[in-house]
C-alpha cells in the first residue's frame, strides 16, 4: 500500500513539475525560508542576555520581625509579581516600589520615595495615573501572611522605567490610594533590594 501510494505521489509531483515551468519561479521563496529560520535562531539567542526575572528578598525594618519575597517575572501580558510576606499585623498594608536599592537605614528610610520615573501623581495600582511604584496594599491574614499574585503593565526590567537595583518596600498601615505623595501609608515595616536571580 505504501509503495502504490508513495508511486502515485511522485507521479503526482513529476506530472506537476512537467506541466507548469510557472510553479516551479513561484518556489522561488524557499530559501529565504530558511534565512528566517537562521534570523529566529539569533534573536532567542540574543534573547538569552536578557533580564526576566528578579526577586525582592525583604528584611524586617523599624524593629519589626516582617520578612517575605517578592518575584518578578516578565510575561507576555507584562510584569507578573508573586509575593509572599510573613509576620505582619492583620489586615491591609502599602506596598510599593521605592527609588533607591538601600535598605540599610534601620526604618529603611534609605530607599528614598516611591519609584516615580515619570512624575505621576500617587495612586492606586490600577489607576490612570500612579507612581511606577505603587503596587497597592498587601492584605495579611488573621496569621500575618500575605499572598498575592498580578500581572502589571507598568514595571520593566529595562530603560528608565526599569525596576532592578530599587526596593520593595511593605508599610506599617494602608495605603489610602489617593493621599500625596506617599498614601499616607506610615513607617516601613520590611525592605529587599530587587535584584536579578
Ligand atoms: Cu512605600
Ligand atoms: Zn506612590
Amino acid at each position: 500500500m505504501k509503495l502504490t501510494l508513495l508511486s502515485l505521489v511522485a507521479a503526482a509531483a513529476l506530472c506537476a513539475c512537467e506541466s507548469t515551468h510557472d510553479s516551479d519561479q513561484k518556489s522561488k521563496p524557499k530559501p529565504t525560508g530558511d534565512q528566517t529560520a537562521t534570523k529566529t535562531t539569533t534573536k532567542t539567542g540574543e534573547k538569552a542576555g536578557e533580564v526576566t526575572h528578579a526577586e525582592a528578598r525583604l528584611s524586617p525594618a523599624s524593629g519589626s520581625q516582617v520578612t517575605g519575597t517578592v518575584m518578578f517575572t516578565q510575561v507576555p501580558a507584562g510584569m507578573e509579581v508573586r509575593a509572599h510576606i510573613e509576620h505582619l499585623t492583620p489586615g491591609k498594608h502599602g506596598f510599593h516600589i521605592h527609588e533607591k536599592g538601600d535598605c540599610s537605614a534601620p526604618d529603611a528610610s534609605s530607599a528614598g520615595g516611591h519609584f516615580n520615573p515619570d512624575d505621576h501623581k500617587h495612586g492606586d495600582r490600577t489607576a490612570a495615573e500612579r507612581h511606577e511604584g505603587d503596587l497597592g496594599n498587601l492584605v495579611a491574614n488573621d496569621k500575618g501572611v500575605a499572598e498575592v499574585t498580578f500581572v502589571d503593565t507598568a514595571l520593566s526590567f529595562t530603560g528608565k522605567h526599569s525596576i532592578l537595583g530599587r526596593a520593595v518596600i511593605v508599610h506599617t498601615d494602608p495605603d489610602d490610594l489617593k493621599s500625596q505623595p506617599v498614601g499616607n501609608a506610615g513607617g516601613r515595616v520590611a525592605c529587599g533590594v530587587i535584584e536579578q536571580r
